[in-house]
């Protein structure tokens, strides 16, 4: 017995001090995420996230960015005005720690950027009002010795991938830098940040990448509930130690900044990071801080989150309540919406409460929005966004087991609001929604690219609809009509969703490849993440033709709003969506564009979703596993228009009970039984 257990105890051992390396949350954070990725394989070479929590930059570049060699852990600066860029390779963010030996007297400037095009003595903006100066931090030596720096937690830098190191010194200092090392602030709970709870593979490699460049901005945004900005905003410098709202981890939207609530990006955000890294608790106390702060009187809630807690936003009022029914669908936490349910209703009273007759119009008087240009009254996006929180509520008036007839009661008012908005917004003459209901010749990209999404258009007008916006687009992604000369990839993140659920395959993917693919390749970017916004012309300027003052350098670089793709690539090219709470019940319709292969999968409190696909030269091969007791609908891509092909499931013919119908370019399968299936299609 005695030899054995000095193996079992040698090998605990071994498990105990591997697990004490790899436990490494943030300060003092509970270890509450996955240690280890649900999907194993391949693709997990895209991951951009570093395996560590602890790292240094990867490359050292000259003051002008030119590359000079890599990183093996030392450098040195001599004489005043000296400097390095650091170039980590990377979006990254957090604390960073130098060990230095200094001789003589002076300091060592850090200045951090996201883009390449403002490394420098001069921090990009991340605060000041909208244009800096951010300027550097200082680590001061007064006499030759070793020194090591940390930066202080309220300086914490939440977005960058280029630190640049300077001296300033009046005499003669010279610098020894014998460590840089920088621990990672976001994704505060996780142990490993590479556990991913979902995947994505395809044999188009750029996709790939895209879809992940989604996912790692997602956990970029996941951070640490007290390193929120600081409000009131500094005058120069930066402070990130606003408190964001309850738990450990909040999702906020950007790294760099506003690192604040905006429930409006969780619309693109929260389903990108379900199907990606699959955590959910920066979701559900995200959505707590807005109930939290709800005005109790009136029903609304805050446009941001504290401490930023800007009011007067009817369409994030609205994506608080949109967002309520998204974290309840992928997540069956009946306690999170008993606890709020109350509020919910309040919320939509108030909401409703600004229909306006005879129109049966939103009269929208919360003008705050995303940047786009103009706003309120019966501006058509926001009528878009009120039929999606009718239809959504309906859903969660039946999960909340209401029993006063609000199921029926909302689904009746969306059909009604449907009915006036294709009456009184739609321009028939140029074949899509204008910009509101009155005479305007603007045709914007989000409330059509929405009315498609959410259902507000019979075929017709959606064919239309998606046939237009493609007048918006550029070589590299579409011009925004209501934020005139700027490419938003927010709003495409809704036009691509817009095109894929009519079957326009080709139309999405060119957009994604034209947009994100752009920035993904840009030199100039982060090539990790994706950007806020940038100009047609394809500078980084975002909004600073809105007649705002910003700076170009305020733009941040790692901004979840414009993930889209990632879930996009999932449920529409994959195919693979839940439709009922926790993934109860599932939907499987893969669309394949030009792509041959494609797999991937996500995870629920019931298990692991996974599917994956192959076309072949006579049809496709299509298999999925998914928890046991789920009930999915297959949409099976037709061979030939009109003709029912041979389907086989298991090696047996399609039975009866699935009710096969032919409906557009697919054939419908109802009842799918869960487990692990394979279809083939000829
Ligand atoms: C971590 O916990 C220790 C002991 O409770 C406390 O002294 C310290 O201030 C905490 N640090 C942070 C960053 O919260
Ligand atoms: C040190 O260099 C900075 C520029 O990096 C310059 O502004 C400053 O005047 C210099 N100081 C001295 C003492 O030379
Ligand atoms: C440089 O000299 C100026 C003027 O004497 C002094 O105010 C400053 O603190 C000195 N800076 C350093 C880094 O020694
Ligand atoms: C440098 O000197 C200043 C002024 O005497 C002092 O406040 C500071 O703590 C010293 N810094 C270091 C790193 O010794
Ligand atoms: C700190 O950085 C150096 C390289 O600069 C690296 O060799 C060392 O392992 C890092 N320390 C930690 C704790 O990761
Ligand atoms: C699909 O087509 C696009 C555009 O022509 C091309 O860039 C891409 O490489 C193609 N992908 C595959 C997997 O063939
Ligand atoms: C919409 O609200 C504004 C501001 O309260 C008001 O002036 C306007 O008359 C309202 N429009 C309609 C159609 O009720
Ligand atoms: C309607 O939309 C156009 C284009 O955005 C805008 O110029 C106009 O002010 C809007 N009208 C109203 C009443 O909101
Ligand atoms: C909710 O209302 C819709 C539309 O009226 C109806 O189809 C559905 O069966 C209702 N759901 C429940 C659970 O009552
Ligand atoms: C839309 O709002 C404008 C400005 O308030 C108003 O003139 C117009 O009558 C409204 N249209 C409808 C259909 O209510
Ligand atoms: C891009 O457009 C912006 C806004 O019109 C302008 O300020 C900037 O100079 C342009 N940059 C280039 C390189 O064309
Ligand atoms: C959802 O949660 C409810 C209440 O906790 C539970 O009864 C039900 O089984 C759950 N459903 C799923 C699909 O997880």
């Amino acid at each position: 017995m005695a030899p054995r257990n000095l193996v079992a105890r040698l090998i605990s051992l071994f498990l105990f001090v591997n697990a004490s390396i790899a436990q490494s949350c943030w300060k003092n954070t509970t270890c509450s995420g996955p240690t280890d990725t649900a999907f194993p394989g391949t693709w997990e070479s895209n991951i951009f996230a570093p395996s560590s929590r602890t790292v240094s930059p990867a490359s050292i570049l000259s003051s002008e960015g030119a590359f000079i060699s890599s990183f093996q852990g030392s450098a040195k600066l001599s004489g005043n005005g000296s400097q390095l860029v650091f170039d980590f390779g990377i979006e990254v963010g957090g604390l960073v720690t130098l060990d230095y030996y200094a001789t003589g007297q002076g300091s060592i400037g850090l200045a951090f950027t996201e883009s390449k095009n403002w490394v420098g003595e001069w921090s990009d903006s991340s605060n000041g009002e909208f244009k800096g100066p951010d300027g550097a931090l200082y680590a001061v030596f007064n006499t030759s010795g070793k020194y090591s720096y940390t930066m202080p937690d309220i300086r914490l830098r939440g977005g960058f991938r280029y630190l640049t190191l300077f001296l300033v010194s009046n005499g003669t200092a010279t610098v020894d830098i014998n460590d840089i090392n920088l621990t990672i602030g976001f994704q505060p709970t996780w142990s490993n940040l590479r556990a991913y709870q979902g995947y994505f593979h395809s044999n188009d490699d750029e996709l790939n990448k895209i879809w992940y460049s989604g996912a790692y901005t997602l956990q970029t945004n996941a951070v640490p509930v007290n390193t929120g900005r600081h409000v009131p905003f500094l005058i120069t410098g930066w402070q990130n130690d606003g408190v964001l709202g309850p738990g450990d981890t909040i999702i906020v939207d950007g790294a760099k900044r506003d690192r604040a609530v905006w429930p409006g990006d969780m619309g693109i955000a929260v389903p990108s990071t379900f199907v990606s890294i699959g955590d959910l608790s920066p979701v559900k106390n995200a959505l707590q801080v807005m109930y939290d702060y709800q005005n109790p009187t009136t029903g609304a809630f805050p446009e941001a989150g504290p401490p930023l807690l800007q009011l007067g936003s009817d369409t994030y009022h609205m994506w608080t309540m949109i967002g309520t029914f998204n974290y309840f669908l992928y997540s069956n936490d009946t306690a999170f919406l008993q606890e709020n349910w109350a509020k919910y209703l309040l919320a939509m009273d108030y909401i409703y409460g600004k229909v306006t007759y005879p129109s049966g119009l939103l009269n929208v008087t919360g003008l705050r929005d995303w940047a786009r240009w103009q706003t309120g009254y019966n501006g058509s996006e926001p009528q878009m966004i009120l039929y999606r929180t009718l239809i959504t509520g309906s859903d969660l008036a039946v999960w909340a087991e209401d029993n006063t007839g609000l199921n029926a009661t909302w689904n009746t008012r969306a059909a009604n609001l449907k009915t006036a908005i294709n009456q009184y917004c739609y321009d028939d003459a140029y074949g899509a929604f204008k910009d509101n209901a009155t005479a305007t010749t603007l045709h914007p990209q989000d409330a059509n690219s929405m009315a498609v999404v959410f259902d507000v258009v019979d075929t017709d007008r959606a064919e239309s609809i998606s046939t237009k916006l493609l007048d918006n687009w550029t070589p590299i992604g579409a011009v925004t009509p209501e934020l005139p000369g700027n490419i938003s990839p927010f709003i495409s993140g809704y036009e691509i969703q817009a095109h894929f659920s009519i079957g326009q395959t080709a139309r999405a993917l060119d957009l994604i490849r034209r947009c994100w693919g752009w920035y993904l390749n840009n030199p100039l970017g982060s090539q990790s993440t994706v950007i806020e916004g940038y100009l047609q012309n394809g500078t980084f300027g975002y909004r600073s033709t809105r007649g705002y003052d910003y700076d170009a350098s305020y733009v941040s670089h790692s901004h979840g709003w414009s993930s889209g793709p990632t879930a996009a690539l999932t449920t529409y090219v994959l195919g693979l969506s839940v439709t009922g709470r926790a993934g109860s019940t599932w939907k499987l319709a893969p669309q394949f564009g030009n792509l041959t292969n494609v797999e991937g999968g996500f995870t629920t409190g019931l298990g692991k979703y996974q599917a994956s696909w192959e076309t072949k030269e006579d049809g496709y091969a299509l298999s999925y596993n998914v928890p046991d007791g789920t009930i999915g609908e297959l949409v099976l891509p037709l061979l030939n228009a009109g003709e029912l092909p041979r389907i086989m499931i298991d090696g047996q013919p399609v039975p009866q009970s699935m009710n096969p119908e032919i409906v557009g370019d697919a054939v419908v399968l109802s009842s799918a039984q869960g487990g692990s299936h394979e279809i083939v299609v000829q």
